[in-house]
């Protein structure tokens, strides 16, 4: 359900956004994971700082991993930005932040064949003045390149199918409403009938087993009930 994803992502960001207006606090948000064929694809990759106030360098080396392939390093930011040789020579761009959290690249005019595994993993080196704690953090994108007509065909042919689907639904709930409501002041008439004949059982009669049996007749109701004084 990519409609389902979206909407997750939509949230998760509006979070992110909210918490961002809030505070400046570093967020990290999931990268999207479809991309339309031809597209510029942001690959999102963002790394939390604990300890924004000590300075570090910070190494960033992104790869990409076919399915069915190995890791290739396509970028590196190590001080300086820079495209590694591979098929993506030409087509990346670094699109990361200045305080190094967010760490993100961009692939330009992307491709169907660019579908696959992305790594980006980020090496921090603390410099604290007595000694210098190295950490990494590794995040994976598992990116779909999908052509631009069939997503937009069935995301249209989908969303047609939930609003006829919910008009069906609501007028289906509403005949069923009528129905039953019919039904159910129907069933009362009956038992106000039933509760006004059981009741003219005694008037002017003995308590006899025949009487039940006579009952039964609605003409013979019909008369007893005439019978009565109103
Ligand atoms: C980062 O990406 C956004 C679109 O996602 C673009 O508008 C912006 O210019 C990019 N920044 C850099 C530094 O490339
Ligand atoms: C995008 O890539 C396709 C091949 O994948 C190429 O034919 C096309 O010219 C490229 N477009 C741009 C604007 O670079
Ligand atoms: C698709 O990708 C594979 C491996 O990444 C590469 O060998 C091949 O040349 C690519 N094909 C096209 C049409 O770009
Ligand atoms: C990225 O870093 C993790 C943990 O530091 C490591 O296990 C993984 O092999 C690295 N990925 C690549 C492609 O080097």
């Amino acid at each position: 359900m990519a409609a389902l994803t979206k909407v997750a992502y939509a949230s998760t960001l509006l979070a992110a956004l909210w918490v961002g207006i809030c505070s400046s606090v570093c967020v990290e948000v999931p990268s999207e994971t479809e991309a339309v064929q031809g597209s510029r694809m942001k690959l999102l990759c963002i790394s939390c700082m604990k300890r924004e106030e000590v300075s570090a360098n910070t190494l960033v080396k992104w790869f990409y991993k076919p399915k069915g392939g190995q890791d290739v390093a396509i970028y590196e930011y190590n001080n300086e930005k820079r495209e590694l040789e591979s098929p993506f020579q030409g087509r990346l761009e670094w699109n990361g932040s200045a305080d190094m959290q967010d760490v993100s690249i961009s692939v330009l005019n992307i491709s169907l064949n660019d579908s696959g595994i992305y790594t980006c993993n980020v090496t921090r080196e603390f410099l604290f003045e007595t000694h210098r704690p190295i950490f990494t953090s590794s995040t994976l994108i598992h990116l779909t390149v999908v052509e631009d007509a069939g997503k937009d065909v069935t995301s249209f042919i989908s969303a047609i199918m939930m609003y006829i689907l919910l008009v069906f639904l609501t007028l289906w709930l509403l005949i069923e409403m009528i129905y039953c409501y019919r039904k159910v002041s129907k069933a009362e008439e009956t038992a106000q009938e039933n509760a006004t004949n059981y009741l003219a059982i005694p008037v002017g009669d003995e308590f006899a087993p025949e009487c039940h049996l006579q009952q039964r007749s609605p003409a013979d109701s019909r008369t007893k009930k005439s019978l009565q004084p109103d």
